[in-house]
């Protein structure tokens, strides 16, 4: 049996962050799911399909194929064959990602593949619904958060120390819109599972989140 984590939260929490350090830690592999909703979301406005076309959007699924490949521990998503992995962090892919997610479709297929990768890997896989739909019955669950505030100041520092322009107001504005709809969204929306332990990470460093969350994996 294969021994999974799953961690959930909102957007800016670290999940990332975390999961990758974790999984150094112990041995584990990383599943990114979100980069998996955002490999949908590039194909969708390379196709031109606003987030708004539901029946487009539904219609393609089939045709698009994410393909999680590891290489020196690190993920990269291959869309139809392409690695797309440099080209989906950006603000307008995220927003994507998160307006189409709410498609049954798109959640269904991108479920089906993260249990198949669960089953036979030990694994730390973060996202919105990991430990509420995707593997409910995970051996490890968390739910990682920090304040809009924080998660706002922290994403502003990241743009900034890269020379981008930013606006703490706006970056603020996008994540409290962000949480409404994945919150919100009627199949699997962000909430806390009953049995996940609760992380605010708003006054807590990086290595003191590692260390909580290793320490319930070694449990
Ligand atoms: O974690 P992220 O910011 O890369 O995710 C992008 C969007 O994808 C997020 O706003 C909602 C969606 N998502 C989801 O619905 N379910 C997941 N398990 C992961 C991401």
């Amino acid at each position: 049996m294969s021994f999974n984590v799953a961690i959930d939260g909102p957007a800016g929490a670290g999940k990332s962050t975390i999961a990758k350090a974790v999984a150094a830690k112990k041995g584990y592999v990383y599943v990114d799911t979100g980069a998996m909703y955002r490999a949908m979301a590039l194909y969708f406005i390379r196709a031109g399909f606003a987030a708004s076309d539901e029946e487009k959007i539904c219609n393609s699924v089939d045709d698009i194929s994410v393909v999680l490949k590891y290489e020196d521990g690190a993920q990269h998503v291959i869309l139809n064959g392409e690695d797309i992995t440099g080209l989906i962090r950006t603000e307008e892919v995220g927003n994507m990602a998160s307006a189409t997610s709410v498609y049954g479709p798109v959640r269904t297929k991108l479920v089906a593949l993260q249990q198949e990768l669960a089953k036979t890997t030990d694994i730390i896989m973060d996202g919105r619904d990991i430990g509420t739909v995707v593997l409910p019955n995970a051996d490890v669950k968390v739910y990682l958060t920090a304040s809009v505030e924080c998660r706002a100041n922290r994403r502003y520092k990241e743009l900034t120390e890269k020379g981008l322009d930013a606006n703490l107001e706006q970056i603020a504005k996008d994540i409290e819109e962000r949480d409404y709809r994945d919150m919100h969204r009627d199949i699997s929306p962000l909430k806390q599972a009953d049995d996940a332990v609760l992380v605010d990470s708003s006054d807590m460093t990086i290595d003191e989140v590692v260390d909580t969350i290793v320490s319930l994996c070694n449990k």
